[in-house]
């Protein structure tokens, strides 16, 4: 069911029209940094939680109540798009994602199936239930993980510090990569397209460890594939491309033609503008590191960041990267309620 939102603040900045003040949401608004997350945490397992789609919605109302943002973000991780292809995936309490069954050979490849949306109707679900519960008053942002990040953990079998197994992959055998990231990028056109189906107001695309890479190598493992994500999903609702390493790799983002590019910390985001396209909007670009310091600091480092931005249609105002799980959740709410007090 199409909803009127009561605050489109984020669609109007994605779209690069006016708005009052620049809307704010936070990546991994809704997680371990709020301890009525913990609530719910201790009594389920983090897959648990991402595949029930009341706790899902229940999760992902959280930042909505308690922090007045202006987006939702869908309570889920951008690995189950890897579990759905035969990924053995599991959450360790202080490892972080695993799969048990890395992909690492012509024959871990061919079993990935790209025929598995069945086993992400329950991410469908949760959004219908978020819907239900949002009526209206903010947008609700889908997500998916970018063909690179994902392969990273595939090939890695979790997190990793150098990337050195999937750059060897990409080094040693591209053929063997480029098919893998081609059976992900077609795995994320469907998964987006169901998501923009069952209701979300707007896309993020993660490619998270893109820095990792040299220009010529993101631009054909990485980049290629965004490229083709974002010409092959229905683009009724705005996309936001994210990645650590947007202040290097803009340009070529840029070229995917999302309506958004999500700028990591290093860069002056108001350079970053002036070099994209007339309506590409950007999304950034405070150091999450900013929320561990005194709030006179705080409040200073976002309004210098607003100065900078002054007159800039099409800006959302977040972090470089996500929230970090021991961020005092006094000073998230105190850094929003700072955006929120802005006037243009
Ligand atoms: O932003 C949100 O609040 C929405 C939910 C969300 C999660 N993960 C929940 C989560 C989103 C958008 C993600 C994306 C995600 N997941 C990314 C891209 C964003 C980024 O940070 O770069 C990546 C790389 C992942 C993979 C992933 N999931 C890792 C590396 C980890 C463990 C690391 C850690 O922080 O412990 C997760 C687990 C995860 N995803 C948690 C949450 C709330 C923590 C689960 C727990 O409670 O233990």
């Amino acid at each position: 069911m199409e909803r009127t939102l009561q605050n489109d603040l984020l669609i109007r900045a994605a779209l690069s029209q006016p708005t009052e003040r620049p809307p704010v949401w936070m990546m991994r608004q809704a997680g371990r940094f709020m301890p009525q997350y913990w609530e719910i945490k201790n009594k389920y397992s983090f897959l648990e939680m991402c595949k029930t789609p009341e706790i899902a919605a229940d999760v992902t109302m959280l930042p909505v109540d308690l922090l007045d943002v202006d987006a939702a973000i869908l309570f889920s991780d951008i690995l189950v798009t890897a579990e759905a292809m035969g990924g053995d995936l599991s959450f360790e309490q202080g490892v972080g994602p695993r799969f048990s069954n890395p992909v690492r050979s012509a024959a871990d490849a061919a079993v990935l199936r790209v025929d598995c949306l069945d086993k992400l109707e329950y991410v469908a679900d949760a959004i219908r239930v978020i819907q239900d519960r949002l009526n209206g008053r903010v947008p609700l942002i889908g997500f998916a993980g970018a063909p690179f990040t994902i392969l990273s953990y595939l090939v890695e079998g979790g997190s990793s510090k150098d990337f050195k197994r999937t750059k060897l992959l990409l080094n040693n055998e591209p053929e063997l990569a480029h098919t893998i990231l081609q059976k992900i990028a077609d795995v994320t056109v469907s998964y987006l397209n169901m998501q923009i189906d069952a209701g979300v107001n707007a896309i993020q695309l993660f490619d998270s460890w893109a820095l990792a890479l040299s220009w010529n190598d993101y631009r054909d493992f990485s980049h290629a594939y965004n490229k083709y994500i974002l010409s092959n999903i229905k683009r009724s609702v705005p996309v936001i491309s994210f990645c650590k390493g947007s202040s290097v790799f803009a340009p070529l983002m840029a070229e995917a033609a999302p309506d958004v590019i999500s700028v990591d910390w290093n860069a002056d985001l108001k350079n970053i503008k002036h070099i994209l396209p007339d309506g590409i909007a950007v999304q950034g670009n405070l150091d999450p590191f900013v929320l561990y310091a005194d709030k006179p600091v705080i409040r200073e480092k976002i309004l210098q960041l607003f100065e900078r931005m002054r007159g800039e249609a099409g800006f959302i105002f977040n972090l470089g990267h996500g929230i970090m799980p021991d961020i005092p959740f006094d000073n998230v709410k105190y850094a929003i309620e700072v955006v929120k007090e802005f006037k243009y």
